[in-house]
């Protein structure tokens, strides 16, 4: 049996250990549920395994209100699965499919087939995280349908095998995702944190809505194994989660944001020194930072956040936003504390 096999059992062992006591439960006919996207503030990059997509190190995210994805799952007669994406059928061929299926697999009784309807409200693999909603959706889904009734740190762990950021857009808010220690995961969980902070607002700059050519797993991947800047990482990061933790606890806007900037670009010179080296910038990305940092300059209190892709995400608060927007026609707003569209159903 190669390794690769190997690990794959051991995931297999532990999901059915999870879900030993629900196993034969009847399942509902259909089942929907909401995830909302996350963006990180301190980042996930890179695994210190990869089958069940344990991270080197924690991260801290705060998730996107209404943009996310909401999931509808119906058991059909048929000997597949069926993915449907923002109402069209998707190719079985097509990894976006390929890792649904994988994960239905792993927990769900083999003679049991599902349509999958997938309504993102984000960009597909555009560097908005919609992979990590759409697997804390089907999470959700799924429990609701199968009636597991598990407790919200499973469903964490069970997301995390479908994307490791999944794990952190079950809830809204702030949420920690502690790396953990054990071989199975069983403690590489996320949870909420309890500060609010309804003056916070994240302005999406779409630069490209384009797919990435690289995904944040491969590149990620490469990225550890060919970064020598790599090597700083770990220690860099924690340092950043836990002054971005103690800053949302003061409300220090300014600690917090500032952070979270210096995490994304020192994510991004790990990447740069990978080889090939990874860069998802656009043109356009780097004009929009120099813009943000002439703001800030001129007094803004503006910084910004940028994932796997040439988007940027950028923080502020709500006292702010008239010169924002006047800055950037084109931000999309969003209030994360606003609470408006607690959809989970
Ligand atoms: C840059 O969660 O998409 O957005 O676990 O391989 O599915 P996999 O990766 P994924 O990586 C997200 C990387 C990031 C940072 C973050 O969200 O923390």
């Amino acid at each position: 049996m190669s390794n690769h096999q190997t690990e794959d059992v051991c995931v297999n062992d532990w999901v059915n250990q999870v879900l030993d006591t629900v196993k034969h439960n009847t399942p509902a006919t259909q089942a929907s549920a909401y995830a909302p996207s996350n963006i990180a503030l301190s980042k996930y990059w890179g695994k210190r395994e990869a089958n069940f997509n344990l991270p080197v190190t924690g991260s801290l995210s705060i998730s996107l209100a209404d943009h996310g994805t909401k999931t509808g799952l119906s058991v059909i007669d048929a000997p597949a699965h069926q993915v449907i994406l923002n109402g069209e059928q998707v190719g079985e061929h097509k990894s976006f499919a390929i890792k649904i299926n994988q994960w239905l697999d792993r927990v769900l009784p083999s003679d049991l087939k599902l349509r999958i309807d997938t309504h993102n409200t984000v960009p597909t693999a555009a560097g908005l995280a919609s992979s990590a909603s759409g697997f804390a959706a089907l999470t959700l889904a799924t429990n609701t349908l199968m009636g597991w009734q598990l407790p919200e740190y499973l469903l964490s762990a069970l997301a995390r095998l479908g994307s490791g950021s999944a794990s952190r857009s079950l809830w809204h808010g702030f949420v920690k995702w502690q790396a953990g220690e054990l071989a199975d995961g069983s403690d590489s969980i996320a949870f909420p944190l309890k500060p609010q902070w309804p003056q916070l607002k994240v302005g999406l700059l779409t630069v490209s809505s384009l797919s990435k050519a690289v995904s944040s797993r491969e590149g990620m991947g490469r990225t550890v194994a060919t970064s020598a800047l790599y090597k700083q990482w770990p220690q860099k990061t924690e340092a950043d989660l836990a002054s971005i933790e103690a800053a949302i606890t003061n409300g220090d806007f300014e600690t917090m944001a500032a952070t979270a900037e210096h995490n994304a670009m020192s994510m991004h010179a790990t990447m740069a020194a990978a080889w090939p080296p990874l860069v998802y910038w656009q043109p356009e990305s780097l004009v929009q930072m120099q813009k943000i940092w002439q703001l800030r300059q001129q007094g803004l209190p503006l910084y910004f956040t940028m994932d796997a892709g040439p988007n940027l995400k950028l923080l502020f608060e709500a006292q702010h936003q008239a010169d924002v927007e006047a800055a950037f026609p084109e931000i999309q707003i969003i209030t994360p504390f606003s609470h408006v569209t607690e959809v989970r159903d």
